[in-house]
């Protein structure tokens, strides 16, 4: 049975859930990782478990095991997600149905399954990894940021349910962040030629995002924020110019905002 503080991080296989596990170790919380794979990966300083959040079996036995060996459990990152990279309408309904399998109801089951634990503990905190693209969607991501919206509002309404037995509620919302994200998004089966011009035109533009994204400590960095404040708000971002981000678009008109991004992609 753990003493220290205990945590599970879902997809702490790489990019930014790996460098919240390695931080959170480093801060000595007792720190479960997983993995759909976890016989690949043999990090030092926490143990990783297979999970895969699309499966209700894999969910529990995933959780029974952090009970099995740490008896506890303060704390859960819902950090496991992926992007389809699609544009709204050549999307199809089973791709849509997975984006939203893994970032949103996975997190459901995740939530649903460790909640009781939390409730007989009578503390918890829950972090979930959104996006700006929770705030804001940007093309060619429409079922990305569907799915990150769902997130935001299922947070900030759980938030409130879930006060009551202290349970904190937290969303961090990342801009682009180095990490194999973008390598492993998922293409559209069938791609749409009426829009190969704009996507011609955004892939020329991935290397140049890539070289202004943040690197994936950041995103450690707030989550660990989230885990050590006494009282943790709802929403975090992670970078000055991602906060600006997020709330210059509270800020401006709608036409502004619709300016700046048409400006940007070049749609
Ligand atoms: N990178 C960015 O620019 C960025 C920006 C905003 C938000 N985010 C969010 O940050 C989170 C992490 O992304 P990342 O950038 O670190 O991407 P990544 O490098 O591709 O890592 C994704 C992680 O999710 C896990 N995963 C994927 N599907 C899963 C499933 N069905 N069940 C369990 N685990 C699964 C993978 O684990 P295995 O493959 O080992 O199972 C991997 O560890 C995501 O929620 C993403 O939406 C990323």
């Amino acid at each position: 049975m753990s003493c220290s503080k205990v945590v599970l991080i879902t997809g702490a296989s790489m990019g930014l859930g790996r460098d919240m596990a390695e931080m959170l170790a480093a801060d000595g919380w007792t720190v479960f990782g997983t993995s759909r794979d976890p016989e690949r990966y043999s990090p030092e300083g926490r143990q990783m478990l297979a999970l895969d959040v699309t499966d209700d079996a894999s969910v529990r036995a995933c959780v029974q095991q952090v009970m099995q060996r740490a008896g506890r459990l303060d704390a859960l990152v819902n950090n496991a997600g992926y992007g389809l990279s699609a544009f709204a309408e050549e999307a199809s309904v089973e791709e849509i149905r997975a984006q939203f399998e893994t970032n949103y109801i996975g997190v459901h089951r995740m939530c649903r399954t460790v909640l009781p634990i939390m409730r007989a503990q009578g503390h918890g905190r829950i972090v979930n990894i959104s996006s700006l693209a929770g705030l804001f969607g940007t093309p060619p991501s429409a079922h990305y940021a569907a799915s990150k919206h769902a997130l935001e509002g299922y947070s900030q309404t759980m938030r409130f349910e879930v006060a009551q037995f202290g349970i904190h509620i937290s969303v961090v919302e990342p801009g682009l962040t180095k990490s194999a994200f973008r390598e492993n998004v998922a293409e559209p089966a069938e791609p749409l030629a009426a829009y190969d011009r704009l996507r011609t035109h955004l892939r020329e533009m991935g290397p140049r995002s890539e070289e202004r994204a943040h690197p994936s400590i950041v995103v450690a960095r707030t989550v660990r924020r989230v885990l050590r404040a006494r009282n943790p708000r709802l929403r975090y971002t992670c970078t000055p110019l991602d906060w600006m981000a997020a709330h210059l678009r509270c800020w401006l008109p709608e036409r502004a905002m619709h300016w700046i991004v048409r400006k940007v992609f070049g749609v």
